[in-house]
């Protein structure tokens, strides 16, 4: 997969060296939606057997929250697959989505609708300007979004204004803001949980881009007022299983496709987010902004 250059695609997004063979891959383990950002089961539910309801009705929920139903324009900041862009114009009436991402793989793949009324293009969220502000905005646990392969907590940590800042001024004042994405809220105590933080931070999946609540929420101060914030680590947590399940079923394909080191890797990433999110070491925060 070709990246944006000096930048890393980070986690799942590193599968795969061409369009196709990655976006095989990822319909293997992630299912229909390709969504892979967790999902809402209900209880009794089976994981998989109900991983696609699950992630729809997550982001039917984000729809909501965003109020963006029936909305001009709406962006959302590392886009992935396609799944939002494609259920805001489906399902929800939305004129114009537009997805930003790293990927070219993903880009491809999402041209390929033939939505007239989805764009997607390759393009970090901080180029991106508009000359018609937004309606609505999202980033679904797109951790590179925030913090694209900064190496220290100090650079981090001076990324979250820009971020808030550059989606503020995509946005009409009143306009919603829905990010979710994983905080570190516990410290990392014990070698297993050192080794698993730095098998994240090696992979690009996580650990040295994860910020803590109070970096979001100082950086958003005084330009979005807080509707709601909630931790749906729990979401994320069954997302995970419900991939380790599927990745199970099919893992023969899968490193037919993607090969076994690129396999075990998913693997084990998806091991340590289960674990690290059913211990509360990460959070997984549903945040509901209002642009000012
Ligand atoms: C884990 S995926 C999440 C995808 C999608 N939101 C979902 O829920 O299925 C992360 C996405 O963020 C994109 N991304 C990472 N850093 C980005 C940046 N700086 N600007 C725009 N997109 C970025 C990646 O290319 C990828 O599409």
């Amino acid at each position: 997969m070709t990246t944006v250059p000096g930048r890393s695609v980070p986690g799942l997004d590193a599968i795969g060296h061409h369009h196709e063979e990655s976006a095989a891959f990822h319909r293997l383990l992630l299912g229909p939606t390709m969504a892979y950002s967790g999902g809402y089961w209900e209880d009794g539910e089976g994981l998989t057997e109900t991983l696609d309801e699950a992630q729809e009705r997550k982001l039917d929920r984000f729809v909501e929250l965003a109020g963006a139903a029936g909305a001009r324009r709406v962006l959302d900041v590392g886009c992935g697959w396609g799944a939002m862009l494609n259920r805001l114009t489906v399902v929800h009436g939305v004129e114009q989505a537009v997805g930003l991402t790293l990927s070219h793989a993903q880009e491809q793949f999402i041209a390929g609708f033939g939505n007239p009324r989805i764009s997607a293009r390759v393009e970090s969220w901080e180029h991106h300007t508009t000359r018609d502000p937004y309606d609505a905005a999202f980033c679904v646990n797109a951790p590179g979004g925030v913090v694209p392969g900064a190496p220290s907590s100090y650079e981090l940590a001076g990324r979250h204004p820009a971020f808030f800042g550059t989606v503020g001024a995509l946005l009409r004042p009143g306009a919603r803001f829905v990010l979710h994405t994983v905080t570190a809220s516990g410290r990392p105590v014990g070698e297993q949980r050192l080794a698993d933080l730095a098998f994240l931070r090696r992979t690009g999946l996580g650990d040295g881009s994860v910020p803590r609540l109070y970096e979001l929420a100082r950086a958003a101060d005084g330009l979005f007022d807080v509707v709601e914030i909630v931790d749906e680590r729990d979401a994320l947590a069954r997302a995970c299983r419900a991939w380790l399940e599927r990745l199970a079923q099919c893992r023969d394909m899968a490193v037919v496709l993607s090969g076994e080191e690129a396999v075990a890797r998913v693997e084990r990433g998806l091991r340590v987010f289960v674990s690290t999110l059913e211990d509360a070491y990460f959070s997984n925060l549903r945040i509901t902004l209002a642009r000012r």
